[in-house]
């Protein structure tokens, strides 16, 4: 066997989840030949056991029916995720960290970012759960390509719907279809905590919320619930979304919530067909409002058609087109993300002791530590959380 062979023959070999081959990934590190004997070293970037060992199976394969005789597969792989070390209240203790997905704007693409940076942290091979925190506009379902599935109850609670690697659950998927629902604060805030205790998520490594626009009941509740390790803000780059996403930005350093970066979406445009890119929208403008927030930009995502069709149709860009440079700009944000709560376990994790409500039944849950000045002065804290 020589170098060559090895290689075309590894070339057969695609990273589990992905069309892509290890060859081509560049996760081949070494080839080490004594006559028809071959010894390689594979560096992959998950850490998820059956990864490693499918990869191992399927090398060993392509290799002796190349000729090889004895294979020797060496795989260099990440450590498992942290434990989590966050503190305070927490319903759904068997979640490590919660990522929450905002913006101060409807329609710039929370869903569509949390249903990617889910798939992409699963395909990086953490557990991930995806929970659809919109209670009026689910639309979580139809981009994971479940809608008009049902979930399974067991006793009194609820199984999550799985979907491309990921543990799903929104309130789309427990209510008849096209059905509108008209709820107030009171019963959102309790349909939160609903989807956090009665839903049987498995033991995950993060659970990425997609909420509702703006900052009201339903993210004040979240973060009174369990400790969110990260705050997500997602824009649009023209100037009206950014000054909304200041509100969203604002509202995660209220409710001591480490901001883990800003998705600029619909940055500029990519032309299918000669891949040339256009500014439509602008580009690069939320740079300035992270840096005044001490984050950055996680990922600048283009206005591309595969990603609105994607949605439409139930097929996530990130899973169905993992070529595309869309789909690799989810793969590196996931990646960037997923280091930022790396950092902020081995710091001591987040703790949401200090915004619980410390008022007695009946008076407003604002006059918390971190909310108390503004609504002690008789104006509204911003948090949506009803005083004034
Ligand atoms: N980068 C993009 N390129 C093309 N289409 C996109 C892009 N991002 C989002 N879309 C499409 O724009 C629409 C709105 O996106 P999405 O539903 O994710 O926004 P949202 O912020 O969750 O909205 P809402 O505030 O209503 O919950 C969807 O049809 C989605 O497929
Ligand atoms: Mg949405």
């Amino acid at each position: 066997m020589t170098e060559e062979s090895v290689k075309s023959a590894l070339s057969k070999v695609t990273y589990p989840g992905f069309t892509k081959d290890i060859v081509a990934f560049g996760f081949v590190k070494e080839i080490k030949l004594e006559g028809s004997n071959v010894t390689i070293t594979v560096d992959i970037t998950s850490s998820a056991p059956e990864v490693a060992q499918e990869i191992t199976l399927n090398a060993t394969d392509e290799l002796k029916r190349a000729g090889a005789n004895e294979v020797v597969v060496n795989i260099t792989a990440p450590k498992m995720p942290r434990e989590s070390s966050s503190k305070g209240k927490n319903i759904a203790p068997q979640v490590k960290n919660f990522i929450m997905v905002s913006s101060g704007k409807g329609g710039v693409g929370k869903s569509t970012t949390s249903v990617n940076l889910a798939i992409a942290l699963a395909m990086q091979g953490k557990k991930v759960g995806l929970l659809d925190a919109d209670i009026y506009g689910p639309n979580i379902p139809r981009m994971m390509g479940i809608d008009g599935v049902k979930p399974e109850v067991v006793g009194n609670k609820v199984l999550p719907i799985r979907a491309y690697g990921v543990e799903v659950m929104s309130m789309g998927s427990l209510m008849e279809e096209g059905q509108s629902l008209i709820w107030r604060g009171a019963m959102i805030m309790k349909a939160i905590e609903q989807f956090l205790r009665d839903i049987l998520w498995s033991d995950l490594d993060c659970l990425v919320i997609d909420m509702p626009p703006g900052t009201g009941d339903a993210q004040l509740t979240l973060a009174q619930s369990v400790p969110v390790t990260v705050g997500v803000t997602v824009t649009t780059p023209q100037m009206v979304s950014l000054d909304d996403s200041r509100r969203s930005l604002d509202m995660f350093k209220k409710l001591h919530i480490p901001i883990a970066g800003v998705v600029e979406n619909m940055s500029g445009f990519i032309a299918p067909d000669t891949g040339v890119e256009y500014d439509i929208f602008g580009k690069g403008t939320s740079e300035a409002m992270a840096k005044q927030f001490d984050t950055h930009i996680l990922a600048q995502i283009p206005i591309e058609p595969s990603i609105r069709t994607g949605g439409d149709e139930g097929k996530p860009v990130t899973y169905c087109v993992p070529t595309s440079e869309t789909a690799k700009r989810y793969m590196k944000a996931a990646d960037e993300l997923w280091a930022t709560i790396e950092k902020i376990n081995a710091e001591g994790g987040v703790d949401n002791q200090a915004i619980q409500p410390n008022t007695p039944p009946g008076v407003s849950a604002c006059s918390t530590a971190a909310v108390a000045p503004k609504a002690s002065s008789g104006e509204s804290c911003g948090t949506g959380c009803g005083c004034h």
